[in-house]
C-alpha cells in the first residue's frame, strides 16, 4: 500500500481522540494569516479534524480543507459545518492554478514519502498566487523515513517522513519559495511524537 495511505488508515481509527487532544490552532498560524490579504483564500491540506481550518474561517478567510481520512473529515464536518471539506489526496488537488493566497500543511507533509515531496511542493507553488504564502509544520530531525507507533493506538504504525531543516530549505528554494520565518520547539506532551517540531513560513516571490 502507498505509505501515505497506510497512515490515513490509522487516522481513520483515532479521529475522535485526535480532535479532543489537539483542539487549539497550530502554533504561529496567526502570524501566517497576517501575511495574507483580508478575506483571501486558504487551502488547509491534510486538515484532519479541522482545528486550523476552523480557526482560519473564524478570522474571516475563505478556506477549503482537504484530507484523505474519511473519519477525520467526518469530525471536521461535525464541528465546522459551514466549511467546505473535501476528501482528496493533497498530492492531487483539483483546483486551478493560482487559486490560493495561502496554503497550510500542518503535520501532514510528514506522511508523504520523500519521493513525492518535490512534486507536491511544485503543486503548492502552482496553486498559490504570486506573493502567496505557505505554512508548514512538521516533525524535524535527521532525514529518514520510518514507521512509529501511533501514540493513541500503540501497535498501529504511522509512516513518517522525518525532514531536516537543510533538506526542506533546499526543497523549498528549489521550487522557487523563499523561507521568511522558521521556529522550532521540543515536544510538550507524550501524545505528541517525540521529535523537534519545526514551523516554516515561506513565500512565492
Ligand atoms: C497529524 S494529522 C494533522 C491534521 C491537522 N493538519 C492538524 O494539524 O491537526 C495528519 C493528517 O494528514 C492526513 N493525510 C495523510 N496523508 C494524506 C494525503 N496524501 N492527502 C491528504 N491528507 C493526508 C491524515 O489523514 C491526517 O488527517
Amino acid at each position: 500500500m502507498d505509505k501515505s495511505k497506510s497512515s490515513v488508515a490509522v487516522y481513520n481509527q483515532i479521529a475522535t481522540q485526535y480532535a479532543k487532544q489537539f483542539n487549539r490552532p497550530s502554533e504561529h498560524l496567526g502570524e501566517f494569516l497576517r501575511k495574507l490579504p483580508k478575506g483571501g483564500m486558504v487551502l488547509d491540506v491534510g486538515c484532519g479534524t479541522g482545528r486550523d481550518t476552523g480557526f482560519i474561517h473564524s478570522k474571516g478567510f475563505k478556506v477549503v480543507g482537504f484530507d484523505l481520512s474519511r473519519e477525520m473529515l467526518n469530525v471536521a464536518k461535525r464541528d465546522y459545518p459551514a466549511i467546505d471539506f473535501r476528501l482528496e489526496d493533497m498530492r492531487k488537488i483539483k483546483l486551478p492554478a493560482q487559486s490560493a493566497d495561502g496554503i497550510v500543511a500542518s503535520c501532514s507533509l510528514i506522511h508523504i514519502p520523500k519521493k513525492n515531496v518535490p512534486a507536491l511542493l511544485r503543486q503548492f507553488h502552482k496553486l498559490l498566487k504570486p506573493n502567496g504564502v505557505l505554512y508548514i509544520g512538521f516533525q524535524a530531525g535527521r532525514s529518514r523515513e520510518m514507521f512509529v507507533d501511533e501514540p493513541f493506538k500503540p501497535g498501529e504504525k504511522l509512516f513518517l517522513n522525518v525532514i531536516s531543516l537543510p533538506e526542506i530549505t533546499r526543497l523549498l528554494k528549489g521550487t522557487g519559495f523563499k523561507v521568511v520565518k522558521s521556529y522550532s520547539r521540543q515536544p510538550s506532551s507524550n501524545q505528541e511524537l517525540n521529535f523537534t517540531k519545526l514551523y516554516l513560513i515561506a513565500q512565492r516571490p
